[in-house]
């Protein structure tokens, strides 16, 4: 094992160097166009050379790990690596210094590339209409179930319910709940949705079916069709969690299983990466029934010109600043672009062979519950684990000693010590060979090892249940947080 993460002793740029920036030359009225009084004088921020700052984030950076440093199996958030070009065209100026309240007549190339993303999102995900607008794959769910709402209410129901499996995302249920809906949560059968539970929960209470194909235990649901008759009969409406799309693009589509509603994760999917707190884009895709329900502003083509259209009274309103996370929307544009319809549907292909071949190399090792072909993503048992007093976790933070990013662990719930792993297509052969080949060795390392780990990164194993509980997001909160300890 060669791998060593650099570590660099780096206080915050605000501990660097407390003296507040103060420059008598600083002309701040910008040759006399701002009035002197809105101009500050001093500012709150340290007075460092760009040569500091440039070191300060350069030795950051060299800490933490990212998809550009090798495979970051993180299933459900499919990591790929995302080509540079999608960030180059991002820096362009026609991109980067255009602003959301320009007139709509000097930004009519940002409204084509809008409007044309939206065409071709509704073709990959077999819809009629796509709004941009939601930040994450979260939000367009909550979107989402706010379109089912405003239908049934439409249709003088007042539904109370959305089904969900006990496979679905921690999202979903939350979603669903923010709407107002209680959710009702179906256990499954040899990991797919139990059709005759189903059967059984659906009513003329339901509002919506909440499912992602294939599901998180990376398996298709075959008999999504049978599921949506069911569910339609019922005059309830049936939500396709996108995050699991890298599977199908280009092979099948939530259109044709019958979905009603589509989310897309752009940031998982089409070349922007996902999680970290980063960026996220959720745009959504109905059918043609449920396109007036959709947020404003719509865009619209009109002979040559596009424009936002505000005119839509059945709209459930607005559900983000501006027309969505325009960053992510270029990158998503350019990706789909490059790759053409048949490259979406290769990389489909090759995230699907590489994740059935990982998990051939490494079902022996570990247990593999459920005995079906998975599609991009699959989910061991650690519970070898547990015999000798280990748990997933250990295995995950050891993981990191090798110079690879663990995979997501104990989710989906319905696996015990979970541990899931999506290797997306991006990854070759060698790399998947070099991954089985750590998690090999580490199964046979001194189980004191891996309780310690990791060893080899910039930082030793944290307290998660604190990091995501006492969030210090910014230097005023733990400016704030210090001088109220100081004063308690
Ligand atoms: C299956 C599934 N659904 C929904 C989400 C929520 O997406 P987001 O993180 O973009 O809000 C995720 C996130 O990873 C997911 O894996």
């Amino acid at each position: 094992m060669t791998y060593r993460q650099a570590t660099h002793d780096v206080p915050t740029v605000f501990e660097s160097r407390e003296r507040p920036l103060q420059d008598e030359n600083f002309d701040g009225t910008v040759g006399g166009l701002l009035p002197e009084e809105l101009v500050r004088k001093e500012l709150d921020i340290p007075d460092l050379p760009e040569r500091d700052v440039v070191k300060h984030f350069v030795n950051l950076s060299q800490m933490n790990f990212g998809v550009d440093n090798g495979i970051y199996p993180l299933g459900s958030c499919t990591m790929k690596y995302n080509p540079k070009v999608c960030d180059e065209v991002v820096s362009w100026p026609t991109v980067a210094d255009i602003h959301p309240l320009q007139d709509q007549s000097t930004v009519q190339g940002a409204l084509r590339l809008m409007y044309e993303l939206e065409r071709l999102l509704a073709e990959i995900g077999g819809v009629d209409a796509v709004t941009l607008q939601p930040a994450a794959g979260a939000q367009g769910e909550y979107t989402g179930i706010q379109i089912v709402r405003a239908f049934h209410e439409s249709n003088g129901e007042e539904r109370k319910e959305v089904v969900l499996p006990d496979t679905a995302h921690g999202t979903n249920p939350a979603s669903a709940a923010m709407v107002g809906y209680d959710v009702l949560d179906l256990p499954s059968k040899d990991g797919c949705v139990d059709i005759e539970a189903l059967k059984a929960a659906v009513s003329e209470d339901t509002a919506a079916f909440m499912l992602t194909n294939p599901n998180t235990l990376g398996i298709f649901e075959k008999d999504v069709r049978e599921m949506a008759g069911i569910i339609h009969d019922a005059g309830a409406l049936l939500y396709y969690d996108g995050a699991n799309l890298n599977a199908i693009m280009g092979k099948t589509s939530p259109g044709k299983m019958d979905f009603d509603i589509v989310h897309f994760n752009l940031h998982k999917t089409f070349a922007t990466p996902h999680g970290g707190g980063g960026p996220g884009s959720g745009p959504v895709g109905v059918k043609r029934p449920l396109e007036g329900f959709l947020p404003v502003p719509r865009i619209l083509k009109r002979g040559e010109v596009y424009s936002l259209d505000y005119d839509c009274p059945k709209s459930i309103g607005k559900v983000r600043a501006f027309y969505g996370n325009y960053a992510v929307l270029v990158r998503a544009y350019a990706y789909i672009r490059m790759m053409g319809g048949n490259g979406l549907a290769s990389a489909s292909e090759n995230a699907v062979l590489n994740s059935n071949y990982l998990k051939e190399l490494l079902k022996g090792d570990f247990e593999l519950p459920f005995s079906d072909l998975r599609k991009h993503e699959f989910v061991l048992s650690g519970r070898p684990l547990k015999a000798k007093g280990l748990r997933t976790m250990d295995f995950a933070k050891r993981l990191l000693d090798y110079g690879f990013h663990a995979p997501t662990v104990y989710f989906p719930l319905v696996v015990d010590e979970a541990i899931m792993i999506e290797p997306t297509e991006t990854e070759t052969k060698e790399t998947l060979d070099d991954f089985a080949e750590a998690c090999k060795a580490i199964l046979k390392e001194d189980p004191e090892v891996l309780r310690t780990a990791p060893h080899n990164t910039a930082r030793r194993r944290i307290n998660e249940a604190k990091a995501a509980r006492d969030m210090i997001l910014s230097w005023r909160e733990y400016k704030k947080k210090a001088a109220n300890q100081t004063s308690a």
